[in-house]
């Protein structure tokens, strides 16, 4: 039995059940996992990091042949830096590896990169190769790629409030004006849509901290495989599962016309 035919062939199966015209244009994914696989192995956990890179690179491709717009991934929290020294800098030398040997065809794919999240305690060079891989790419327009790096969404809002604070005391705003779509696009999403679906790995049920704002609206898949796992498949499984959800925004479900009477609401 050939089984790359199997995998194929099971693949292709979901890939029919997609309907193209209600796909999440915008995903974001929590990778959770990777520390846990390695040791599942008896490997070190930079070995699950490394093979966390390699599904990243498959995931992104998956959803851009499918038609999503955007991804945004959580790479590093604010909270990662509590992680053993060790661990930190593994993770910050492979962000600066892998943007180097991958630069070149995220650009050909005409996929902007973005970074986001404060940059200012990582290394000059990692600033550095992250600054030329923005602008090189700034004017691409198939893809966005997001990536969070020393992100943390409640520092985010605090930012936002800090920034709307100052320029409402230098008259620059009044403080009548500060509404939801001002406060949107002063996060460092930079005002771009909300995803419409997070995808978090490994069985965990937590935003941990990932895009508090953006996410309010979200539909949440947990998918119980580990980062270094999850494939094409997976991927596929949880946007089927996103379109069979009935979005409603806090309101309520569409309902055949003339279902209710006008004066139930009055
Ligand atoms: C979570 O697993 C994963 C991370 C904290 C790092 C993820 C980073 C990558 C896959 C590299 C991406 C690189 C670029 C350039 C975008 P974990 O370590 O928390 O796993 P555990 O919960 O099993 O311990």
């Amino acid at each position: 039995m050939n089984l790359e035919k199997v995998v194929d062939d099971k693949i292709n199966e979901l890939l029919m059940k997609i309907d193209k015209q209600k796909l999440p244009k915008h995903i974001a994914i929590i990778m959770d996992g990777n520390g846990r696989w390695a040791i599942k192995r008896g490997l070190p956990r930079s070995f699950g990091h490394k093979q966390g890179v390699n599904v990243l690179k498959k995931i992104l491709k998956a959803s851009k042949n499918l038609g999503c717009k955007v991804i945004t991934v959580y790479a590093f929290s604010t909270e990662n830096w509590s992680r053993p020294i060790k661990e930190v800098e593994f993770l910050i030398n492979l962000f600066s590896e892998v943007l180097k040997k991958e630069i070149k065809e995220i650009h050909e794919e005409s996929t902007k990169i973005k970074f986001i999240g404060d940059l200012t305690p990582f290394p000059k060079n990692l600033r550095e190769i992250i600054s030329s891989s923005e602008s090189l790419t700034k004017n691409n327009n198939e893809f966005l790629f997001n990536v969070c790096v020393n992100y943390g969404g409640r520092q985010e809002i605090v930012k936002v409030a800090k920034e709307l604070a100052l320029k409402s005391s230098a008259g620059e705003i009044k403080p009548s004006e500060i509404n939801e779509e001002l406060f949107n696009s002063e996060l460092l999403t930079g005002g771009i849509k909300d995803p419409e679906l997070l995808i978090r790995t490994s069985g965990e049920k937590r935003i941990s901290n990932f895009l508090l704002w953006q996410l309010a609206y979200s539909e949440i898949y947990i998918s119980d495989v580990l980062w270094p796992e999850f494939n094409e498949h997976e991927f596929f499984k949880a946007i089927i599962d996103y379109q069979s959800r009935n979005r409603r925004f806090g309101g309520i479900e569409s309902l055949p016309t003339g279902s209710f009477e006008d004066s139930q609401y009055s």
